[in-house]
This record gives structure tokens, sequence and C-alpha cells, in this order.
């Protein structure tokens, strides 16, 4: 079975893209689906490069029994040939990996990933909690487990389809 490639992408990889990769990675294992993905995070800037997940993220996903695993880095140009999915958090993360794509196949890959939630709003955003206070997290976390969800069903839905023509 072919790999899915997933990387999820926000400003800084310590808060929003660890927790969506983090739950996603969650749903993935609870699915037994393990074999068929490879999941990352990477942020659009490079402050908290080598750094492990904010401590409120960590603390928020872990009540709910949701690891994070890994340290901060920016995404990379070469990143476009390694995923099939590169997953942005708000518009304007959106528009930075879009000004960084190098041609239209590596754009197609780019979307906001609340799209993949079938209740959120067009163009919904998964808001910065950096700045403010824990409801900020616990309210990111709920956001990508809708999201991760509505994700993980979009690409097994696509595998079902495969070789159905
Ligand atoms: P993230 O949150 O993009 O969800 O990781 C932020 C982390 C750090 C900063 C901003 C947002 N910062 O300005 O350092």
């Amino acid at each position: 079975m072919a790999i899915t490639r997933v990387c999820f992408v926000c400003l800084g990889n310590i808060c929003r893209s660890p927790t969506a990769e983090g739950v996603f990675r969650h749903l993935v294992a609870a699915g037994g689906r393990e074999h068929a993905f490879e999941i990352d995070s990477a942020g659009t800037a490079a402050y908290h490069e080598g750094e492990r997940p904010d401590r409120r993220s960590i603390a928020t996903a872990r009540a709910r029994g949701v690891e994070l695993p890994g340290r901060a880095r920016q995404f990379r140009r070469e990143d476009f040939e390694r995923f099939d999915y590169v997953l942005a958090m708000d518009r304007d993360n959106c528009g930075t990996l879009l000004r960084l794509a190098p041609d239209e196949r590596a754009a197609t890959k780019v979307s906001l990933l609340r799209r993949f939630d079938p209740a959120a709003p067009a163009e919904a955003e998964v808001p910065d909690p950096y700045y403010g206070g824990p409801d900020g997290f616990d309210r990111v976390f709920e956001i990508c487990m809708a999201a991760c969800g509505g994700l993980l069903a979009h690409i097994v839905g696509l595998e079902g389809h495969e070789g159905a023509g």
C-alpha cells in the first residue's frame, strides 16, 4: 500500500502544528494505520528551531492521552518533494507556503487544515494560542481533533477508490 506523507505547518512549530501532528498520529494509531503514513510538522519561521513543543501544548495534549513528539524545525522548499499534504494552520502560513512552493504541483499540496473539518466554516483557521491563556490551548486541541479526524477520513476514502476503476 502506498504511504501518504503529511506535514502540519504553523509559525513556530511549538504549539499548533505539533498538536496537529500528535493528534493525527494518535488517530492513525487508533485505526491501526501507522504503516500507511509518514507524519511530521514544521514551522514557517525558525525562531524555535530545535526546541520541544511549548509546555502548555504538551500538558493539554497529555491530559487527553496524546503525546507530542519531535522538536521544532523550519519548513524547507525541499519538503514539497517529500510530502503529499502540506497543511497550514492559518491563512498567513498558507500564504508563506504558497510563496515558497517551487511549482504548481507543490502549490496544490498546500491547504488549510480546517478545510478537512466538514463542520468548520470556509477559510477557518487554527488560532495562534501563544500569547493567550490556557483556553486557547484547549481550543487548539479540539480544533485539531476535529480537523485531523476529517483529514484521516478523507485520505482513507481516497484509498478506498484506488484501483476501483
Ligand atoms: P505556533 O505558535 O505557530 O502554533 O507554534 C507560536 C509560537 C511562537 C511564536 C508565535 C506563535 N512566536 O512568536 O515566537
